[in-house]
């Protein structure tokens, strides 16, 4: 019997990748410009090769069926499909639309991310999510994406955790565009709704049909943000400002049509986006951790985010806290009421796969409990399936299922891959 009692047997286990953490080859790309930059990836690390898992297709597949998952997210490749603004290289799409079928064909359900944190070198040379025509041209590029792999897929995720690139890209100098000023965030962040909403409308109007309805969100990565002293008001009022604008601005603004970006003194972006209204058939749930928030006003970093002291912690410092997916559920679940859930990453950095097994399990453990009291969580993805390129921080975090064997690139199995192997057994049992 398993330990996860309540998860119905078609319940879907999944694992998530993005096409520049594992690819390789992409030097049309903004990021493969940044990772140029001395300084900016950790041990001077390259995404040249990262998996090569194009030229490792079949065994990436084998694997796959081996764990026993049921669906498969991935993203194409914006810089790979549109290397010049309006010139699209077909063969780049037929070779996504053949990995699409290979999955089919061994039983896994593609889950397609559109943009996972890459532009094409001539975005960003327009600015990226800065550009005003960014929606635009996101749209377009959608349009061409989901109308040659037309209904073959049904799950569709247009942006992957939008805050995120405002966080590290806007705020600390981690991703490109490389800034770092409170000022700058509204301008993307609207861009990133409008790119969105138009995303959403483009895909329905060109695959709903009579007999299939695709299904389109977004991946939020929600954190838990809290006081680092429980009772100390601006630990506390900064903690709220966190959870307010990184984790519900965007999704607030994708039910209501209104983004809402307010620190007193500093920011105020209020933009009306009435085509973001309802643009969520799902709520994409990307789930990691929590952050305490410290203020000291007249110390050098006066906002810190810092782990609980004590607490366990991965390998990049993170506070392992599967207690809190259950609050973000929760949150979901009153603010979002009835909309189906996906969990759409959750993954730990574990070197030595020590507390891998572990970590998969107790999140499970939520998502099972959750169930069991009424949330229409559909599915759960674990981060990651191989070893890859983990942006600013290089080869060093290890989020895989499998690790990569020095030179041949053979995937490796952890332990931990045969313990979520038996798990998801367990529960189709
Ligand atoms: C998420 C990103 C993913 C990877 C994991 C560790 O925030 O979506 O690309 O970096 O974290």
């Amino acid at each position: 019997m398993s330990i996860l009692k309540a998860l119905p047997r078609d319940f879907h286990f999944g694992v998530a990748t993005s096409a520049y953490q594992i690819e390789g080859h992409n030097e049309n790309s903004d990021w493969w410009r940044w990772e140029n930059t001395p300084g900016k990836i950790k041990n001077g690390d390259t995404s040249l090769v990262a998996t090569d898992s194009w030229a490792h297709l079949d065994e990436d597949i084998a694997n796959l069926k081996w764990l026993g998952v049921d669906f498969y997210r991935f993203s194409v490749e914006w810089a790979k499909i549109e290397p010049q603004e309006g010139r699209f290289d077909e063969a780049m799409i037929d070779r996504y639309v053949a990995e699409i079928e290979r999955l089919k064909a061994a039983g896994i359900e593609p889950m397609i991310t559109l943009y996972h944190f890459t532009f094409p070198g001539w975005v960003a040379e327009k600015g990226g999510w800065d550009w005003n025509g960014l929606p635009k041209a996101f749209e377009r590029f959608t349009e061409k994406v989901v109308s040659q792999i037309g209904p073959r897929v049904r799950m569709w995720i247009t942006l992957n955790e939008p805050m995120t690139i405002i966080a590290a890209g806007y705020l600390s100098d981690v991703f490109p565009p490389g800034k770092n000023d409170l000022r700058s965030i509204g301008a993307p962040m609207t861009h990133m709704v409008q790119a969105h909403a138009l995303a959403y409308h483009a895909i329905h109007r060109l695959l709903d049909s009579d007999g299939f309805r695709p299904e389109v969100g977004l991946a939020h990565h929600l954190r838990n943000f809290d006081a680092f002293h429980r009772l100390n008001p601006l630990d506390r009022y900064a903690a709220r400002k966190f959870d307010q604008i990184f984790n519900w601005a965007i999704p607030n603004a994708l039910s209501s049509g209104v983004l809402l970006v307010k620190l007193p003194f500093l920011i105020r972006t209020r933009a009306w986006i009435p085509e973001a209204i309802g643009t969520q058939d799902f709520f994409g749930l990307n789930y990691y951790s929590r952050d305490r928030v410290q203020v000291r006003p007249f110390s050098h970093e006066p906002i810190e985010r810092r782990t609980t002291p004590g607490a366990p912690v991965q390998d990049l410092g993170w506070e392992i806290y599967p207690d809190g997916m259950r609050r973000m559920l929760d949150r979901i679940q009153v603010i979002f009421p009835g909309m189906p859930i996906w969990i759409t990453e959750n993954g730990i950095a574990d070197r030595t796969d020590e507390k891998r097994t572990g970590f998969i399990r107790d999140h499970l453990a939520i998502v099972d409990q959750e169930i069991q009291n009424g949330a229409p969580i559909r599915g759960y993805a674990y981060w990651t399936l191989n070893d890859n390129f983990e942006w600013a921080e290089g080869y060093s975090a290890q989020f895989g299922l499998f690790s990569l064997e020095p030179g041949t690139l053979k995937r490796i199995p952890r332990p931990s891959a045969f313990d979520y192997r038996a798990l998801i057994e367990s529960v189709r049992k």
